[in-house]
Order: structure tokens, then sequence, then C-alpha cells
């Protein structure tokens, strides 16, 4: 769908599609360059990576594998604890493996510090992280990530895989919700 599709639920647009695709191909230009001839494995975190997953991953000119996890933070509310939960697990070995982590957004920062250090513990021999959207603002903790595309304000936005109520994942742009739809 469109912003224009759901022009009232939404205050603002703050990444468009096109500015999407631009800078998936700029960091898949940087990617395939620190990665040629590293048989990568391309982790995408479900549900919200489902779309950059599938963008960057075809934007890339060289072979990638790619898996799937799923995670859950511990606890009730719209806030990262920090204790992760693993409710999919790779299918994949990930020992002597280079695994680039590849997210829709980082926020706290705590699921994909949890993350860095499991796949790290299993025996990988890099990982690092993709993301297309980072709010530098609500950090909690310092993560290192090597290829981010859009630092955005710590505003609630949904789209381009990201959820209210499982909803908005399927909006072509990056968008701050209207308070309306969930005050
Ligand atoms: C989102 C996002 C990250 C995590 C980031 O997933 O995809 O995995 O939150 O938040 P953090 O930096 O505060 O840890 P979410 O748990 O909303 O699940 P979803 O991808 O299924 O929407």
């Amino acid at each position: 769908m469109d912003s224009a599709d759901i022009s009232a639920d939404l205050s603002e647009v703050i990444v468009t599609e096109a500015d999407i695709r631009v800078k998936l191909a700029e960091l898949a230009r940087r990617i395939e360059v620190d990665y040629a001839d590293k048989n990568v494995l391309l982790v995408g975190v479900l549900k919200g990576a489902i779309m950059v997953m599938a963008d960057l991953a075809r934007e890339l000119r060289i072979h990638v594998s790619m898996d799937w996890m799923a995670t859950s933070s511990y606890g009730a509310g719209t806030q990262s604890s920090g204790v992760v939960r693993i409710l999919k697990d790779l299918d994949t070995d990930v020992a002597g493996r280079h695994v680039l982590i590849v997210e829709d957004i980082i926020d706290s920062g705590l699921t994909l510090h949890w993350l860095k250090s499991n796949l790290e513990s299993r025996g990988a021999t890099s990982v690092e992280i993709c993301t297309i959207l980072r709010k530098p603002d609500a950090a909690k903790i310092e993560v290192p990530v090597k290829y981010v595309g859009f630092d955005i304000p710590n505003q609630f936005i949904v789209g381009y895989g990201t959820d209210y109520a499982e909803r908005y994942r399927n909006l072509r742009d990056v968008a701050v919700l209207a308070p309306h739809v969930y005050q």
C-alpha cells in the first residue's frame, strides 16, 4: 500500500520508497566489496525484516545465503526488556560463517546486542549488522552497526516491515503514525 492510500492514519512520511531503493543500492555496493568471496549468510529477524531482506538480497550482485530467526522480548508492553527469547532458531550452523544480521529497525538496541553475542557464541567468524532504520535517541545500549540506512527521530513509525498491532508492514514508505490511531 502507498501512503496516499491511508493518509488519514499518518502524520508524516519520513522515508519514501524511492529513498529506500537508493539507500539499499548504496549499502549493497559496500557489502559486495566487504563480503567478496566470503559466502556471507544473511540472517533476517522476523517479522519486521522481511521487506529489507527481500530488497537488499535482490540488490546484491554477489552470492548470499539467507536464513531467519524470530525473537521476542520477555515482558509486556511496548518497551524491550533486554531479555530475548528465540521463537524460531536458524536452520544453519553459523560456526565458521560470516554472518550479516539484517534488520528493519534498531530501537533500544537490546535485541541486536543480545543477538550479536548469541551468534558470536555459536562460533561465527564475524557478525555484523545491517539495519534500514535506527533511532539514535532511543538507544539504551551501544551496538556497533556497520550498515545503517537512515537515522530517524524517536517517534512511533510504521511501514516497510514495521508494524502497529501487525498492520502497516506492507506500507511502501516509512511514516509517523497519527496519534489518533493508537490513543
Ligand atoms: C523490532 C525490530 C527489532 C527490535 C528492535 O521487532 O524488528 O527486532 O524490535 O527493538 P530494540 O532495538 O528495542 O530491541 P519486534 O520485536 O517489534 O518484532 P517484529 O519484527 O515481529 O515486528
